[in-house]
């Protein structure tokens, strides 16, 4: 029989109902050694965490995350609240010896990302970052394939993330558009999942120059906000961070990176894409087409041409869980495969992937491109053990 293992999540929004239905979805469609009690919920606002336990299915809800972590009934706390309060309540956590599942950016600055790192490496509990596009059966399938060697010596990565949510100049200030709660814009939003692709792909990332944009500098504040939607107030305020960022990166393997983000491609809604270029072939993949990989071989003759590979054979990553080959999955499907590895790492005694310290490699990436968009000037990346 499976052991249980006891859930505490903070966060309610789009993060948390996702994070919720993955821990409700997993146990149904993998046999997992370990199955999630979904034991209390944390929201500051009464009513509305109440109606989410309700709602998502959780046993008892907190308002206070201060006493969600001190709970003896929670082995697990899953942060899914914006990233002012990720290394608080992540430092929290792990002194009161829970594993720690924490939302992408992993924190506000290095500084931040570094305190959280020291915390749990000291308490010796698993943790993971949810770059839940390394659990897209496509992308673990473009890691076996890095992994074998198939692109030879790696010359290019060159990656895109689009989105186009605050082009209306009406749409507010929300938490994403303000420095003291996002710690930065496109920049640890958008970028830091592709830079997490780059690093899990290709590999460490050595020096950077990066440049950016706010293209709109003043937004109504918000009277309503949740996700990527919110409704305007009366008041304006000031956007404190990036719209869209661009940079250039220079890999220890010798190959040269390319990274645009923006919140300002319109047409593109969540339009994350890279393309590997090495001595054998090339890769690239798509998200708003994420059941597909483009593959191509240097050894395919005169039949040369990417591959569409529709990755949805039982043999694929992750599929065996899902449905018959052709059947699609679709985004949330990442989470629930993400928390499944997760939970397979904890029962085997073994960290999951990624980590808190490639989280922190992350930010280290994040922090030298916010130092080149500042002085314009190349910055080494700070290197990181762990
Ligand atoms: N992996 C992904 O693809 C992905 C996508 C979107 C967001 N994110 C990350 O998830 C995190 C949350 O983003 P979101 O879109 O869910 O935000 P959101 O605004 O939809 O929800 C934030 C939640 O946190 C709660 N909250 C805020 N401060 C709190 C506090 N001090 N104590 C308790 N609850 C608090 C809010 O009430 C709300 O329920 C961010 O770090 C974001 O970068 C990741």
């Amino acid at each position: 029989m499976s052991k249980k293992i006891r859930v505490g999540m903070v966060g309610y929004k789009f993060m948390g109902k996702a994070h919720s239905n993955a821990w409700r979805q997993v146990p149904v469609f993998f046999d997992s050694p370990l199955v999630p009690e979904l034991k209390a919920i944390c929201g500051r606002d009464e009513e509305g965490v109440k109606a989410a336990a309700e709602k998502y299915g959780w046993e008892s809800y907190e308002t206070s995350w201060k006493k969600l972590v001190e709970r003896d009934d929670i082995d697990i706390v899953d942060i899914n609240t914006p990233n002012s309060s990720h290394a608080e309540i992540a430092i929290a956590a792990a002194e009161h010896g829970k594993h720690v599942f924490i939302e992408k950016p992993l924190a506000m600055n290095i500084e931040e990302a570094k305190r959280i790192a020291d915390a749990v490496r000291k308490a010796g509990v698993k943790h993971m970052v949810s770059f839940n596009y390394r659990r897209f059966p496509a992308l673990t399938f473009a890691k076996q394939i890095m992994n074998e060697g198939r692109l030879g010596k790696i010359f290019h990565f060159r990656a895109l993330y689009l989105q186009d949510w605050i082009v209306d100049p009406d749409f507010p200030l929300v938490w994403r558009l303000d420095k003291k709660t996002a710690g930065s814009g496109a920049l640890g939003d958008l970028c830091a999942h592709i830079v997490d692709m780059a690093l899990w792909l290709v590999g460490d990332i050595k020096s950077v120059s990066a440049t950016a944009e706010t293209f709109i500098k003043k937004r109504k504040l918000p009277s309503q906000e949740g996700g990527l939607s919110a409704k305007a107030g009366e008041k304006t305020g000031e956007v404190t961070v990036d719209d869209a960022v661009i940079s250039l990166a220079r890999f220890e393997n010798g190959a040269l990176g390319t990274f645009e983000v923006t919140r300002f491609a319109i047409g593109h809604k969540n339009g994350g894409a890279f393309e590997i270029n090495g001595s054998k072939g090339s890769l690239r993949f798509n998200l708003e087409r994420m059941n597909e990989l483009e593959l191509l071989s240097a050894e395919d003759g005169d039949e040369q041409g990417f591959k569409t590979i529709l990755v949805t054979e039982s043999t694929h990553p992750f599929m065996a869980a899902w449905w018959p080959p052709g059947h699609m999955i679709g985004w949330e499907h990442s989470q629930i495969n993400q928390v499944y590895h997760l939970l397979e790492s904890i029962a085997a005694d073994r960290m999951p992937e990624p980590s808190i310290y490639d989280g922190l490699k992350n930010q280290a990436v994040l922090e030298a491109m916010g130092r080149s968009m500042e002085d314009g000037r190349w910055h080494e990346v700070e290197k990181m053990d762990g």
